[in-house]
């Protein structure tokens, strides 16, 4: 019992914020203040997505957003908490959400950029099954004090400062790089925090779990099939949430691949490049892992539109050797 008492409480999210900081001479806790905002906002969602069953807050609102899909009550609440949690944060230039049409200038004497899906998979959550948040942070390329441009905003992922999700799960975790590996914190409900769990994360150079909506392989190119088919002649097997965070945590704790091929109805797949790819490839690569659109590296696709989709293929490094082998073969 003593024992117990005498370990120490932890590392908690904030505490190892200020630590990151204080590593990075001449840091002006601008950047810092921005990571506990979005841990702030996490913690709210996590709470009113634990209260959603009481509240009346699942369900749909009926209204679409600009790529014509049906907002989710949800959607909007975490949109909206994460909007008011970084601006009123003070330290965000724009954000750019999955959730909004256009850009939203914040504060254009400030230097940091935010592209935001809030509630990823959200179609789970009338079912209780793990959704998320994910974020992609850069640094404008325009002076301060000016207004937010397009080139600030359609940067490549490889310009990323940081990015990360929440997983709002059986238990919640805040995932995140700043470039320097990657740091996963666990939330503990009693007190309040997330504190560190899994530092240093690492994807597993192979595994044989594939994710992919398999129900579309009508629309898949035969290369894709053929891969598919390996997987199953090779004691691989398939794991699929319908939530793109979910799907990749358990891959990167396991070791496994993701896929959303390009179909013949969208031939860019369906997930988008700024707020959901980007973060996931740059998170992806600091675990060891890689990810590509089939024929390139994601985060060096050079985005042209907000909310612009990208095939994705992301995972630990041997499985995605062998995907891309097939995927890029020209055997017909
Ligand atoms: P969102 O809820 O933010 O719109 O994202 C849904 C995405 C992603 O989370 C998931 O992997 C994918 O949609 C599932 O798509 P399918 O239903 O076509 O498999
Ligand atoms: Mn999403
Ligand atoms: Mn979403």
């Amino acid at each position: 019992m003593e024992k117990e008492f005498a370990k120490p409480v932890g590392i908690s999210l904030d505490r190892f914020i200020k630590l990151r900081q204080d590593e990075s001479p001449g840091g002006t806790g601008e950047f810092s203040q921005m990571l506990r905002d979005i841990g702030l906002a996490a913690r709210i969602i996590n709470r009113e997505l634990n209260h959603f069953g009481l509240l009346d807050i699942g369900g749909k609102i009926g209204t679409e957003n600009i790529q014509g899909e049906e907002q989710k009550k949800m959607d909007v609440i975490a949109n909206t908490r994460f909007i008011r949690a970084l601006s009123d944060g003070g330290e965000i230039c724009a954000i750019v959400s999955e959730e909004e049409d256009e850009i939203i200038e914040v504060d254009r004497d400030k230097k940091y950029i935010i592209a935001l899906d809030p509630l990823d998979g959200s179609s789970n959550i009338d079912v209780t099954v793990s959704v998320g948040t994910i974020f992609s942070i850069f640094r404008r390329k325009s002076k301060l004090g000016t207004a937010v441009n397009e080139e600030d905003v359609l940067q490549k992922g490889s310009q990323q400062l940081a990015a990360g999700y929440v997983i709002y799960g059986s238990s919640s975790m805040l995932v995140y790089t700043t470039g320097k590996g990657v740091n996963g914190f666990t939330f503990s409900p009693s007190i309040g925090e997330f504190f560190l769990s899994h530092p240093d994360m690492k994807f597993p150079d192979d595994g044989i779990i594939y994710s992919v909506n398999e129900s579309l392989v009508h629309e898949f190119d035969e290369s894709v099939v053929r891969y598919l088919k390996y997987c199953k002649e090779n004691n691989h097997t398939l794991r699929y949430t319908g939530s793109l965070v979910t799907d990749f945590h358990r891959n990167m704790l396991k070791g496994g691949i993701y896929m959303y091929p390009p179909c013949q109805k969208t031939p860019n797949g369906k997930l988008r490049l700024l707020y959901e790819c980007n973060a996931l490839a740059f998170l992806c690569e600091q675990a060891g892992g890689k990810a590509s659109d089939g024929k390139q590296r994601i985060l060096d696709l050079q985005p042209t539109d907000f909310h612009q989709r990208t095939p994705f293929y992301v995972g630990s490094a041997k499985m995605m050797t062998k995907a891309m082998s097939f995927v890029n073969s020209k055997e017909k």
